[in-house]
């Protein structure tokens, strides 16, 4: 579905990714994990093509990706980041704004907004204008949102990390049960090792901007690792 080889990304003299593999396969969820600065955002924005690699190269559905990324390729993939950017309007309007643009019958587009909201439990919410929400309401907001483009991709920036412990617990099951549904072909970033252990089979450990582990969570957790590995996940063992 998707593959990047041999990625690095510099910013001056700054090294931010470096000689990156990855893949991901259709209808999974792979995991990107580790501590702030790591480099997760920076490896999502250039697998979601908000960011040009110095070198590498992607692949999209088995073609090259050129420089400039055609709208129809874009088209494909969705966002979710840790702060809903939800626009002053309705939750319904937030939802429906993506199949507006993408020209959706009015009536496809009510059936299917009504039923992403109905799958993250906020359809009460549909009139309601979005800077009214809790953080929670409005990232289950956002969710709906990017789920119902039905993307080929789905890319998704902590989503919790700005949540209280019970409101992060209710979504993460929630999102869970919505992957196994679907099998929405998923990158989740994350540094809480818990959102990778419920919800990805395959996760990639990033340290200074480099993989240094890769596997099933319990695979990663079991070891052995490299050292500077074994430190950040000491983190989750208790
Ligand atoms: N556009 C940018 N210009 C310069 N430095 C950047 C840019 N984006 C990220 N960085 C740097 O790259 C490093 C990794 O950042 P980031 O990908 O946001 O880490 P993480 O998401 O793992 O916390 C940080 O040191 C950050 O300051
Ligand atoms: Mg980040």
């Amino acid at each position: 579905m998707l593959e990047a080889r041999e990625i690095s990304w510099t910013k001056g003299h700054k090294t931010i990714l470096q000689n990156i593999d990855f893949h991901l396969f259709p209808g999974e969820c792979v995991g990107l994990i580790g501590p702030n600065g790591s480099g997760k955002s920076s490896l999502l924005k250039v697998l979601a093509f908000l960011e040009t690699p110095t070198s590498g190269l992607l692949y999209f559905q088995g073609q090259a990706v050129p420089k400039s990324v055609p709208l129809p390729i874009r088209r494909k993939i969705a966002l979710v980041f840790q702060k809903s950017l939800l626009l002053n309007t309705r939750v319904f309007d937030n939802v429906a704004i993506g199949l507006k643009i993408r020209s959706l019958s009015k009536g496809k587009i009510q059936e299917r907004v009504d039923y992403w909201l109905e799958q993250f439990g906020v359809s009460h919410l549909s009139k309601q204008l979005a800077w009214s929400l809790s953080g929670g309401e409005a990232q289950r907001v956002s969710l709906a949102r990017a789920f119902a483009l039905e993307p080929d991709v789905l890319f998704l920036d902590e989503p919790f990390s700005s949540l209280d412990a019970p409101t992060k617990e209710g979504l993460r099951i929630d999102l869970g049960q919505v992957f196994k549904a679907t099998q929405t072909t998923t990158v989740l970033v994350s540094h809480d090792f818990k959102d990778i252990a419920h919800l990805t089979n395959r996760a990639l450990i990033l340290l200074n901007g480099q993989v240094m582990a890769e596997g099933s969570p319990s695979e990663l957790l079991k070891g052995p690792q490299k050292e500077e590995v074994e430190r950040f996940l000491a983190h989750f063992s208790s």
